[in-house]
């Protein structure tokens, strides 16, 4: 029977005989596969691996200086921090079309993985999370004709990105690659990640920039990023964070009268999307209880400056998606 201590010695085995004193290149994300990847390769090959962290400045309240802390103090595994805030943010000046953010995004994050794994490198592999239903869905597009190896092509948490270029073609380590989502939870937890992180919900690879409508600037990045803050916080405080698939907020760019005091505001709605889900593909809009909504709202109106409304999603997907852009 699969035991994860079996896996875990058999795949720090794998590693070790494939890589040698080879070396390997691994982006964390703050997920549970990418973290746990980690875990796998620094056990393996030590500082052969260098985990690489680009913040892009669309995370979430406190996720990236928590992220080091787990790595650097309770696995003393180094990081190298990349804080490229500035870049990505100047990026998304004037854009407004959800397709371009996501585009400029992908391919910002592509250039700063480039010239960065240069200043680190070289490297010889790439380690990535892929898993089981990864391996099968890109079974072609991902093996060297010539050698039968799997490479690189794209990066996996920015799937729409046109491709890497040839110079990033790395080969690849993927030690989860027969692995389902609940067997790396498992792994996750038995190696002693945190339930953040083994239990996150899904997380978009162009986080919260996809969650402000309209052009991102960093004063709405601080209004959404306090607001989700306020619905982690909740949910959590009342153990129902596991009751959804994904429990978020969502910044509109238009503003709405209200009154606070004796004053007339005139400010940004939040839009709480609550969904249950299987697996993403579809999903229904949560029967919140009317409670929750309340002290959402009283919450976010009143600690989040710059918000004076909130409005609740009552979209499934189909019709919607679950996020905005
Ligand atoms: P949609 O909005 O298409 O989302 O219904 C389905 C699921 O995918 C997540 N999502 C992403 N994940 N990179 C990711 O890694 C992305 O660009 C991305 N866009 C959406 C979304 O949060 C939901 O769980």
């Amino acid at each position: 029977t699969w035991t994860t201590e079996a896996f875990v010695e058999e795949s720090i085995r794998e590693i070790k005989a494939k890589v040698g004193d080879k070396k390997v290149l691994l982006a964390l994300s703050g997920g549970v596969d990418s973290s746990t990847l980690a875990f796998l390769l620094h056990r393996a090959i030590g500082d052969k691996v260098t985990c690489m962290f680009i913040d892009q400045g669309f995370m979430r309240k406190g996720e990236p200086e928590r992220l080091m802390e787990i790595f650097d103090r309770q696995f003393n595994i180094p990081v190298a921090y990349v804080n490229a805030r500035e870049r990505f943010l100047d990026k998304m000046e004037g854009v407004t079309d959800p397709e371009i953010k996501r585009r400029l995004i992908g391919h910002e994050f592509i250039h700063v993985f480039e010239s960065e794994s240069e200043k680190l490198g070289p490297f010889d592999y790439l380690a990535q999370g892929t898993l089981y239903p990864d391996v099968i869905e890109s079974a072609d597009t991902n093996v060297d004709p010539k050698t039968g190896e799997r490479v690189a092509v794209k990066i996996k948490s920015h799937h729409n990105v046109g491709g890497l270029p040839e110079n990033l073609r790395f080969k690849l380590v993927e030690p989860l690659r027969k692995l389902f989502k609940d067997e790396v939870r498992k792994v996750a937890r038995s190696i002693g990640l945190p339930e953040e992180i083994v239990r996150r919900h899904p997380f978009p690879g162009p986080g919260l920039a996809i969650r402000i409508i309209g052009e991102v600037t960093s004063e709405r990045l601080n209004i959404l990023r306090d607001a989700d803050f306020i619905v982690r916080d909740e949910i959590s405080k009342q153990g129902v964070y596991h009751d959804y698939w994904q429990a978020f907020a969502v910044l509109l760019p238009i503003r709405s009268v209200g009154v606070m005091g004796d004053k007339r505001t005139y400010a940004h709605p939040v839009v709480l999307r609550f969904i249950t889900s299987e697996d993403g593909m579809t999903a229904d809009w949560a029967k919140v209880p009317y409670d929750l909504l309340e002290t959402l709202s009283n919450r976010i109106v009143n600690e989040v400056k710059g918000v004076n409304r909130v409005v609740y999603d009552i979209t499934s997907k189909p019709p919607g998606t679950i996020e905005w852009e």
